[in-house]
């Protein structure tokens, strides 16, 4: 099934006002959908223990609540009934924080399963269930040995918490600009987080099932480049500026930071090595324009005012509830991404510089 259907299928599935934002991460997770596919093609034909199960149960974990949700839950119920084997039950288990809008969620199951009676008969579609467990997936989230395959999508470059007893003034994340122990301490904390959200799953899966996880990273080792983080850095420039001209408090900006890190491959794979309970079968980059609705590198009318428009709306959708935590209700995010939008078009004048994605396969031993 390709993106346009499973998007036309999802038609209906909440209001989501920042379409940009889920413009790039459907790019993201469209990435990962074919080698969704294959293994699970690859898990039924080659995996004896899999055959002999009465149910195949899958999560996806950081689902989110809006026009994506569904996406994930609909590629492989359409690979499932095209391996024909049409009296397995498959289970799907949607997976986010406490405050994720599941109501939303659970409201389009209704019509979303009207769809599936339609499109693949009354039969096959009694045999899907899906429900959703509200929990960090930094936690134990489900039974020992109860999941043959879990995805993860846009989610894991989330940490559990803003590493402690930060010194960062100035900046919001890593950034070529940090101090070196800022940089390390974000780097640990993405250990013991990544390392915890192994050793979890390592629990919940069957033995030689396996794991897509798709999330932010970096294209080099230290921070030399301008890829995913200096996406960050523009706000936290945009932030001192809004504090130089007394529109908020620059001790506020001081002390603001996000619990986000992109790693590098390498960094990962130590990880994985490190927790012993996965093998690394395939680790894949790629590379997105950082504004999600320009496809055309070789576009001579790139118009960078338009695409730091873009970049603005959807690095807001991603921020807005830390800003008003932080700041209050009262600071004016208008004015926040007008300066953003000016400041990523600035950048993007000398460079189209893309976001990162690390898309990994592992299998549990
Ligand atoms: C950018 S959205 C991705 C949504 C969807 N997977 C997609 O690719 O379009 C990231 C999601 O991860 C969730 N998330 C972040 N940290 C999490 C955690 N520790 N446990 C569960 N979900 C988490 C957020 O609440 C958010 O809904």
């Amino acid at each position: 099934m390709n993106t346009k259907s499973i998007l036309r299928m999802n038609q209906g599935h909440g209001e989501n006002s920042y379409a940009n934002n889920s413009s790039l991460q459907m790019k993201v997770m469209s990435k990962a959908l074919p080698i969704v596919k294959d293994i699970i093609n690859d898990m039924f034909v080659n995996n004896l223990s899999l055959e002999m199960s009465e149910s195949f149960n899958i999560a996806d974990l950081g689902c989110a609540s809006g026009p994506n949700t569904l996406l994930l839950v609909t590629e492989v119920i359409d690979t499932i009934y095209n391996l024909s084997n049409k009296n397995l039950q498959i289970l799907v288990v949607l997976n986010d924080l406490y405050k994720n809008d599941f109501n939303s969620i659970f409201t389009t199951l209704p019509s979303f399963n009207e769809k599936l009676k339609e499109k693949y008969g009354f039969e096959f579609s009694q045999n899907c269930f899906i429900t959703g467990v509200p929990s960090s997936f930094y936690e134990r989230l489900f039974p020992c040995k109860s999941l043959h395959f879990v995805h993860s999508s846009n989610s894991l470059h989330w940490l559990s918490q803003v590493p402690k007893n930060l010194d960062n003034k100035g900046h919001i994340c890593i950034d070529k600009a940090c101090a070196p122990n800022v940089f390390d301490a974000y780097k640990d904390q993405f250990y013991n987080d990544f390392y915890t959200f192994l050793n979890h799953r390592s629990c919940e899966i069957v033995p030689n099932g396996r794991m897509i996880l798709t999330f932010m990273g970096r294209s080099f080792p230290d921070l030399l480049n301008d890829d995913s983080c200096y996406l960050y850095e523009l706000l936290a420039q945009s932030l001192n500026d809004m504090a130089s001209q007394g529109l908020v408090k620059q001790d506020d900006v001081d002390s603001f930071n996000i619990p986000l890190y992109a790693p590098y491959k390498d960094e990962v794979e130590a990880i994985i090595v490190d927790e012993k309970s996965f093998h690394l079968e395939k680790i894949e980059i790629s590379q997105f324009n950082w504004d999600p609705l320009d496809d055309d590198d070789n576009n001579n009318k790139f118009d960078q005012i338009r695409s730091g428009i873009n970049v603005a709306n959807c690095i807001r959708s991603v921020t807005e509830p830390m800003l008003v935590t932080h700041f209050g209700e009262l600071i004016s995010l208008k004015d926040v991404f007008k300066i953003y939008a000016n400041r990523v078009a600035n950048h993007l004048k000398t460079k189209r510089t893309k976001v990162v994605n690390l898309t990994i396969c592992l299998r549990k031993i």
